[in-house]
């Protein structure tokens, strides 16, 4: 079966920082996979080159099997146009650390906006499937509040119904319970849980170490922009074979 997400030999810098320093890794089709390590190691930058938010230097990445930004023909990459690009992300979801919610805009309108600006479809249908999402986030009550009526946990689980409302077949989470006050953190873990029992693929980029274990399938711990060591979260977690994985799990752990 082609996997979901694969990278291989990706390298990103910024300018003269490296950043990421040939990551391989394969996400499968209905996996949770969680992706942990130190600040700056390169997370959220390799997030961001899944969805072409950043583009690679080297290497090749894929999501379901097309390449990300780029077309194919023999050995040379030709660079997708930007409409192109955004057809591409719209099958990907990505879920924020602080929420980016429309402000002036009801939780409702908040998920309906995409698949009416994104893929022209109608009020009714929108609203239909906004409803739908909002109750299976358990917020069906909130429908009508704006984001600063909403707490931050409320709020990325509107985030997160927003992404859910351009079906997409792949979601990104970067960090998404990190902003939020402790009490709040369990109501976006139980959502995010819904989601992975559903079948969703989801990469996670998470510091919740139990809910990797939990319900992550695949972890992978990061260190200075390369994949340090990777399996199942029982046995990383449990067992960690590097200095590195342990030297950073006893800080966290
Ligand atoms: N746009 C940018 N320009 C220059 N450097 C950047 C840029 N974005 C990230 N970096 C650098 O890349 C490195 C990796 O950053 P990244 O955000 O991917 O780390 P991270 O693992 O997500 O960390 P954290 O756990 O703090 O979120 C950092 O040293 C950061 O300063
Ligand atoms: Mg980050």
């Amino acid at each position: 079966m082609t996997p979901m997400v694969k990278a291989e030999g990706v390298h990103k810098s910024y300018g003269a920082a490296h950043i990421l320093k040939g990551i391989d890794l394969e996400v499968n089709n209905g996996e949770v996979f969680c992706l942990i390590g130190p600040s700056g190691s390169g997370k959220s930058t390799f997030l961001r080159c899944i969805n072409h938010l950043e583009k690679i230097n080297s290497g090749r990445l894929y999501v379901d099997g097309q390449l990300v930004g780029y077309r194919q023909k023999g050995d040379k990459l030709y660079e997708l146009k930007d409409s192109e690009v955004a057809a591409q992300r719209r099958d990907i979801g990505m879920v924020f650390q602080r929420f980016n919610l429309f402000p002036h805009m009801t939780a409702l309108g908040n998920v309906m906006e995409a698949p009416i600006q994104v893929k022209g479809e109608s009020r009714a249908v929108a609203r239909e499937r906004a409803e739908r999402l909002l109750d299976r986030v358990g917020l069906a009550d909130k429908a009508g509040n704006y984001p600063s009526q909403l707490s931050g946990g409320q709020q990325q689980r509107v985030a997160i119904a927003r992404a859910l409302a351009m079906e997409p077949k792949l979601m990104l989470f970067d960090e998404p319970t990190s902003a939020l006050d402790p009490e709040l953190v369990g109501d976006v873990l139980d959502v995010m849980r819904d989601l992975a029992e559903s079948g969703m693929t989801m990469v996670v980029v998470t510091h919740e170490m139990g809910f990797a274990r939990e319900v992550g399938d695949s972890l992978v711990f990061m260190d200075g922009g390369v994949v340090v060591e990777s399996g199942h979260p029982r046995d990383v977690l449990g067992n960690p074979q590097h200095d590195r994985t342990k030297a950073f799990l006893s800080k966290v752990l």
